[in-house]
């Protein structure tokens, strides 16, 4: 494959606040997810992300099967709260500590970093001044990236600046299982105008800071397609597609929100001050593209608003992975030939793809994950098909190192090539599908 493709980038994500535990160790700051998990039936398994995977102590061993493994390219996530803990002000010398330790051993390593700013765990003292509902988080945020790009920026050249802010926005501001658990339209949209914002003031100082800067940003992507040829099954998937997909890389990309079929988020027009359409587009290197399955979708006139929903995979009796999503890799392709369609979309790379199976370790120690390379090497195929008819796809990050803590769901979903033994140690454990993936990448 690499040499069909020179320099294409093969590499595994992972991010802070699922992986590096050590909440508040060396001084750094409560997160909203810390918090959020504190609150009654918000984690699945009752869990918290107090300590993870402890990558923050274990993250040689890490890279050591980085390493070992061969995969040339790591993404990791910094955590706002743990080099500024108040979100703002004063930072915090030890949390930046820990990343320039962390990016010079990857270089030793010869591995490349990827750095996403935004993965999520917005500092808890800023959601007490309205995180994201707060025009202020411009400040707070371009506060922020200054710091972390001074500070590494003469060694990290690869940076994204929001992680799917789809996700984070929707299910934390929108629908209220995310932290900070907030919910409903008003929410939502002053949520989502400020983050918009925030990928293009994040990129601008990123490119200000940082000599021969590669930008990026990452969205949640998902082929919907309707459950039956109906016109109301059409348009509740029109919409849904509008909201998934194109509601922030429209922006990011140059072009107005796409309100058309989205009526009830016109309220987002009451957040938008004179001259903030020309301070939308981020302008780019490349978009993060993160798929992992399709949404079938039908009218439904009890859902309000979108007056859409989910048909499940269960019910349309489809494979599924233990999030319950669908395996369903021609998703990848329709998701990458569904973003020809925006005009000036600039070069793709894959930032997350992966799949949550129960793995099971043998006798012989050995975690024989037949599912997840299924799954993987269907959707690089998929992905290469696509490539193959003409979408400029420039690399693949699988999802996820290790098993991590899956945000609402807690520990149970585990998507590590790289298991983890929670019960003993935090114990790594090189899944079959890991070895598998360093044969696939390798040159
Ligand atoms: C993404 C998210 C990751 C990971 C993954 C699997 O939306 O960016 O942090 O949790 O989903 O659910």
């Amino acid at each position: 494959m690499s040499t069909e493709n020179p320099g294409f980038k093969w590499g595994v994500s992972t991010a802070a606040l699922q992986t590096e535990g050590a909440f508040d160790k060396d001084g750094k700051g409560l997160s909203v997810w810390d918090e959020f998990a504190k609150r009654k039936r918000k984690i699945g398994d009752k869990s918290n992300p107090s300590v993870a995977t402890d990558f923050y102590n274990r993250y040689p061993e890490d890279i050591a099967i980085l390493n070992q493994l061969k995969i040339p390219n790591f993404r990791f996530s910094v955590s706002w709260p743990r080099v500024i803990p108040m979100g703002t002000g004063q930072s915090n010398e030890k949390g930046l500590d820990f990343y320039d330790r962390l990016t010079d051993h990857l270089l030793e390593n010869n591995i490349v970093p990827w750095t996403t700013l935004y993965h999520w765990d917005l500092p808890h003292e800023l959601q007490k001044r309205g995180g994201w509902f707060n025009r202020d988080i411009l400040n707070w945020f371009g506060e922020y990236v200054h710091l972390v790009t001074n500070r590494l920026g003469d060694r990290i050249k690869n940076w994204m600046v929001l992680n799917e802010p789809m996700a984070f926005t929707g299910a934390g501001y929108l629908l209220g299982v995310h932290a900070p658990g907030e919910r409903g339209i008003g929410s939502f949209v002053s949520a989502a105008h400020h983050a918009a914002l925030a990928t293009a003031a994040g990129a601008s100082i990123i490119r200000s800071n940082v000599a021969n800067a590669y930008v990026g940003s990452t969205f949640s992507q998902s082929w919907v397609e309707p459950h039956s040829s109906g016109i109301k099954d059409q348009q509740a998937a029109q919409r849904v597609h509008d909201m998934l997909n194109l509601f922030f890389i429209l922006p990011a990309t140059g072009h107005p929100y796409p309100l058309k079929h989205l009526k009830f988020l016109n309220k987002i027009e009451k957040f938008i001050k004179p001259g903030d359409e020309s301070k939308l587009n981020a302008n780019l290197d490349f978009v993060g593209v993160q798929t992992y399955t399709r949404e079938v979708i039908k009218y439904s006139w009890t859902v309000p608003f979108i007056k859409a929903s989910m048909v499940s995979a269960i019910k349309r009796k489809q494979p599924y992975t233990q999030m319950g999503w669908e395996v369903c890799p021609e998703s990848i392709y329709h998701v990458l030939k569904n973003l020809q369609s925006v005009p000036g979309l600039p070069p793709i790379i894959i930032t997350e793809n992966g799949a949550a199976f129960a793995d099971e370790i043998n006798n012989d120690g050995i975690i024989n994950d037949t599912e997840r390379i299924a799954y993987l090497d269907n959707h690089i195929q998929q992905m290469q098909r696509a490539m193959k008819e003409g979408v400029d796809v420039r690399g693949y990050f699988a999802w996820s190192l290790t098993d991590n803590f899956e945000w609402a769901e807690g520990y149970r979903p585990r998507f590590g090539l790289v298991h983890i033994d929670y019960e003993n140690n935090l114990k790594r454990t090189i899944k079959e599908s890991a070895k598998w993936y360093a044969g696939r990448i390798k040159d």
